[in-house]
């Protein structure tokens, strides 16, 4: 681009994805200015993870372009896109922790890869990122001596380790208790102020989607069906929309397996 406005972090165009003859994406076009925190919904499997790939360029588009702080990324080789991915911070559905690794040592991964300052700065890092989370004193266990909610603070400790421009979360509560998932949001909005961060998290948790985001898009079919604030989604009159806020079974959006289908899949 030619990056039109330098408020706009992230730009997709026409992007346009297929697995086999399965067209996943298609046409979608979007824009996410700097501060804003976007959530992507949709049902299961309708490309939100895919989409979300592209974003990181880990999946390369079939077409379209996606530019990034102004970088166009589609066709950028792996020594362009580690420089761009430098600027991001990335929290994954299940905290991808290392297990044999402490907490500290996990939060550690990308200031020892990233950088090289010496270990007394790194250990002084990995405490600052912890307090932020609100781990402070944790350092020394491993994920598995640490609750689940606790296992994703810790990912996201890791992912604001480097203090990314952008931030990439899919599914951050997915697994989690009403209560766990509150803290886990207020903590999201919260860093995301602090450390003057964007944001886009993938999520169908529509509790969870309201609370944090200024900006929501639903996927449907391929295509992005509503775009909008909370509040704009909310007064939507579109029923694909309806169904999935209000997490009707009864709607335009399909279930995938035949009760056949279903059967074999339980018993194998
Ligand atoms: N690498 C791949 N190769 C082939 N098909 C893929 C690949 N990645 C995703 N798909 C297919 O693309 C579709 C969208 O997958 P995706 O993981 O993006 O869905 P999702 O919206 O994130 O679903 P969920 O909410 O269950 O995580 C699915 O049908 C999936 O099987
Ligand atoms: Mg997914």
């Amino acid at each position: 681009m030619n990056s039109v406005d330098a408020n706009e972090l992230i730009v997709v165009k026409g992007l346009v994805k297929s697995f086999g003859s399965r067209r996943v994406l298609d046409d979608i076009n979007l824009t996410v200015r700097r501060g804003e925190i976007l959530v992507i919904m949709g049902g299961s499997g309708c490309g939100k993870s895919t989409l979300l790939r592209h974003l990181i360029g880990v999946l390369k588009p079939d077409a379209g372009e996606i530019w990034i702080d102004g970088e166009p990324i589609a066709k950028m080789g792996d020594e362009g896109l580690e420089k761009v991915r430098r600027k991001f911070g990335m929290l994954f559905q299940y905290s991808a922790l290392f297990n044999s690794m402490t907490v500290g040592e996990n939060v550690a991964l990308p200031i020892r890869e990233h950088s090289c300052v010496d270990e007394f700065i790194v250990s002084l890092m990995v405490k600052m990122k912890l307090e932020l989370v609100g781990l402070t004193g944790f350092e020394h266990l491993k994920p598995s001596e640490i609750s689940g909610g606790m296992r994703k603070r810790v990912g996201l400790a890791r992912a604001i380790a480097l203090d990314p421009t952008l931030l990439f979360c899919d599914e951050p509560t997915s697994g989690l208790d009403p209560v766990t998932t509150a803290v886990v949001d207020t903590l999201t909005l919260d860093l995301c102020r602090k450390l003057g961060m964007t944001a886009v998290v993938v999520s169908h948790d529509m509790a969870s989607a309201f609370r944090i985001a200024s900006k929501m898009i639903m996927l449907f079919e391929g295509k992005i069906i509503a775009c909008g604030t909370p509040d704009e989604i909310r007064a939507m009159d579109n029923p694909v929309l309806k169904q999935f806020v209000h997490g009707e079974a009864d709607g335009p959006i399909p279930l995938r397996l035949s009760k056949g289908d279903y059967l074999k899949h339980l018993i194998g």
